[in-house]
């Protein structure tokens, strides 16, 4: 039997990765489509995106979008499912961070992080959860962070909006359980991407007390993140909803 096959294989489903042209996107993405689905990514920047499905192959595809503009969403999922069929997974992955003091964050600061981080995200959930639901089929995965568990100095914004991701999760699982769709979170350690680099390259301190609290004393590698994803979104978990499942070489367990 093909591996794509086993109840942890994706075989046949259509799964949309938003931001899934680089880190924690892209791996998931290559993941996926290792577990036989196909991929729909979208992001802001094209020339990115292409060079991602030229890397992924024909089971990948994708569609310029931003996910901050939230009245663009519903034809986004209707798009999607009029060319290339019914969406089975979401994987909300865009995310912005962004590492100032608190006192010095201005309320559009806040609103910037809460608006791609929160808002766009619970939008385009619902807009596609109401297909799932109608089909009685499908999960819902989003990103969460470290952030979420124990207190981060000087990410007040980020946090905010990642301990929310961890709230909702719980609120649709119990709304969208009778309809057999599922919703999860997947809460990555220290991951080296694109927004890693940024926020640790030039605080070398904070790198050191983040790997002092690792257990498993590295980084964690982007398809760590893919490969949990593939799982929470198989039928392997077909019980599992309202979790979210920390990925990060025992950091939030670390002392
Ligand atoms: P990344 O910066 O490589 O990826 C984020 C992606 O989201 C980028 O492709 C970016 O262009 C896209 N994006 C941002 N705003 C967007 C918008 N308005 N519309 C569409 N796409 C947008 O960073 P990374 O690390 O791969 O982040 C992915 C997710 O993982 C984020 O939600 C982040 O908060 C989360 N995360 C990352 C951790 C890490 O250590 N790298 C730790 C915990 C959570």
């Amino acid at each position: 039997m093909n591996t794509a096959e086993l109840p942890f294989g994706l075989n046949g489903k259509l799964a949309l990765i938003t931001g899934g042209g680089s880190g924690i996107g892209l791996a998931s993405a290559r993941c996926f489509v290792e577990a036989g689905a196909r991929v729909v990514l979208t992001g802001r920047r094209e020339e990115v995106l292409q060079q991602a499905v030229a890397e992924l192959g024909p089971m990948a595809s994708y569609i310029v979008n931003d996910v901050t503009n939230r009245a663009g969403l519903p034809a986004l999922v209707q798009e999607i499912e009029q060319t290339l069929g019914a969406i089975d997974i979401l994987v909300n992955n865009a995310g912005i961070n962004m590492k100032k003091p608190a006192l010095d964050v201005t309320d559009e600061d806040f609103d910037r992080i809460l608006s791609t981080n929160l808002h766009a995200v619970f939008s385009l959930t619902r807009e596609c959860a109401r297909g799932m639901i109608a089909r009685k089929s499908g999960s819902i995965l989003m990103i969460s962070s470290m952030a979420a568990y124990y207190g981060i100095d000087r990410v007040v914004a980020y946090g905010a909006s990642k301990t929310a991701l961890e709230g909702m999760i719980k609120i649709l699982a119990s709304e969208f359980s009778p309809h057999n769709v599922r919703i999860n979170a997947i809460a990555p350690g220290f991951i080296e991407t694109p927004m890693f680099l940024k926020a640790m390259g030039d605080d070398p301190d904070r790198l050191r007390r983040a790997m002092s609290r690792t257990p498993m004393a590295r980084l964690g590698a982007p398809r760590d993140i893919g490969l949990a994803a593939v799982f929470l979104c198989s039928e392997a978990a077909a019980y599992i909803t309202g979790v979210s499942l920390p990925v990060d070489g025992g950091n939030s367990i670390g002392f």
